[in-house]
């Protein structure tokens, strides 16, 4: 695997005229109102910065780079649009963006980005520093292992000063970013790799590179030990496939006395809706069907690099959703981990089949709290579009802790009901329940499946179907709720 070393962020106290660096990145407003830095370089350049401000709407994300202006030392400035004068989140988010894929392209090692000292709402300035970080690496990602040329383009930008007096808590954000951002990368990558690579073979070997790296604890399942346990469920989305099923359980614990917090993430690397056969259109987006998995195995890796203080337990069942002779058929009836029976309505609603059996698992580690992530259901993505995640939870308490992780780390997420009034959709005349609900209500029902393995703990359900990967031009996973996840589990532990 190819591998360009990550932009470095490090905070320092810089003055923009007097900063010695490639670029200087300072905001300019709608209106044509310069920040406090874009003020202070138009001053030193005797008005240089004001008369090119003529080609510069100060749209959200519009951009503008000067060379060599007078009485500035860096070699650039480049000026990018901030919107309205009393900037949003999403106005700063964007103008992180748009800076970053200007500098992406440029000729210059490094870089200071005067954005961050802005007032954006409510926010604190970690936020900023957070949201600078993650937002310039999550533009500099880029996934090209599959093409046989390499693009040789390797951006020249190796680091970047956030100016701002170095306090130990801005210090502190911006290692929790660095970490997320790597987080974010590898989910990406695991998300982005094809099904014919990215088996569940290779999750586990990708879950032992994580435990080598960073001493964790690390078991893998395989399905022996599966049968032998009674995960009927899981193996029964399994049968058809060459694959073998993998059950991985990988432990970070920094915080001993803590109990665990249970990440479950939905592992199909790849989804053919098996007998129930989905339609061919689209159909190698179900490669990212395992994104919840990815998110498992980045949210660990980016606890583990900032060594938070923090006790999590990752389980993923990893397998593939194949038709053949073998394959689990409409009508047929399971037993799964807990003891429950299922009769198996539609095979494509194979991710609560595989989820329920690993919940059960999970309970074995008494947790504090489980959170199941998992491209569930497309009736998820009509309700809440490729905006925010579907939130479910058993306790309104968690819910609301997840909200609040959501909100901060800008990797929203939208409550749905989970009243016992949808479970009847699940009755079955052969079995316990059946595991679907019919269409009203989809990624309702298909959490209500889930909480009847949940009775006992305290359990939230992300259904990432909308937000784990983009379509079309710029196809590609997002690597989200990996910030969702890092921040939750700091907030968890106390941790601001
Ligand atoms: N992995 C899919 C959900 C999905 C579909 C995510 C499209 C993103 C885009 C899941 O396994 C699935 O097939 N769900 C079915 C459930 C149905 C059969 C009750 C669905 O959503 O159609
Ligand atoms: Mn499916
Ligand atoms: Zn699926």
């Amino acid at each position: 695997m190819r591998y360009f070393r990550p932009v470095e962020f490090s905070i320092k106290t810089l003055s923009p005229e007097a900063a010695r660096t490639g670029c200087v990145v300072v905001g300019v407003f709608q209106d044509k109102k310069l920040t406090a830095a874009a003020r202070r370089l138009d001053q030193a350049s005797k008005g240089a910065l004001a008369r090119a401000l003529r080609d510069l709407s100060g749209k959200t994300g519009s951009t503008l780079l000067l060379h060599g202006l007078p009485g500035v030392a860096a070699e650039r400035v480049l000026l990018v649009g901030l919107g309205d004068s009393e900037p949003r989140e999403p106005a700063y988010l964007a103008a992180v963006r748009a800076a970053a894929n200007v500098l992406k392209d440029l000729d210059a090692k490094d870089a200071a980005l005067f954005l961050v000292d802005m007032k954006i709402a409510e926010r604190a300035v970690s936020w900023n520093v957070r949201h600078a970080a993650l937002g310039m690496r999550e533009a500099f990602y880029r996934f090209d292992q599959m093409k046989s040329q390499k693009k040789a383009d390797a951006p020249a930008l190796a680091s970047v000063v956030l100016p701002l007096s170095p306090k130990a808590e801005l210090q502190q954000a911006l290692k929790e970013a660095a970490a997320t951002a790597d987080g974010v990368a590898l989910a990406r990558t695991l998300g982005n790799l094809p099904a014919n690579i990215c088996t569940p073979a290779y999750l586990a070997d990708e879950a032992k590179k994580l435990a080598r790296e960073f001493k964790l604890e690390l078991e893998v399942l395989e399905r022996k030990d599966m049968e032998k346990l009674g995960m009927g469920s899981f193996l029964s989305v399994a049968r058809a496939s060459q694959q073998p099923p993998k059950l991985i359980v990988l432990h970070y614990n920094n915080a001993k006395s803590k109990k665990p917090l249970a990440l479950v993430g939905k592992g199909i690397t790849f989804d053919t809706g098996g007998i129930s056969l989905k339609p061919a259109g689209e159909m190698d987006e179900m490669k990212y069907d395992m994104s919840g998995a990815g998110s498992v195995l980045g949210a660990i890796r980016a606890l583990a690099g900032m060594k938070a203080p923090v006790n999590v337990v990752g389980v993923i069942p990893a397998c593939e959703n194949m038709p053949g002779g073998a394959a689990t058929k409409p009508g047929d009836v399971v037993t799964t981990l807990s003891g429950q029976t299922v009769e198996i309505l539609n095979t494509d609603a194979e991710g609560r089949l595989i989820l329920c059996d690993a919940i059960s698992y999970a309970e074995r580690f008494k947790p504090d709290a489980v959170i199941d992530i998992a491209t569930l259901t497309g009736a998820c993505v009509i309700a809440l579009g490729h905006v925010a995640t579907g939130l479910f939870a058993n306790d309104q308490r968690l819910a609301d802790e997840i909200r609040a992780a959501a909100d901060e780390s800008w990797d929203r997420v939208w409550q749905m009901p989970l009243w016992e009034d949808y479970q009847e959709q699940l009755r079955s005349n052969f079995a316990d329940f059946a595991n679907i609900g019919g269409r009203p209500g989809g990624s309702i029902t298909a959490a209500c499946f889930l909480a009847r393995f949940t009775r006992k703990m305290r359990w939230a359900h992300l259904d990432i179907a909308g937000t784990a990967w983009k379509s079309g031009r710029d196809k590609g996973s997002t690597g989200r709720p990996v910030p969702l996840l890092v921040r939750f589990a700091l907030r968890h532990a106390g941790k601001k």
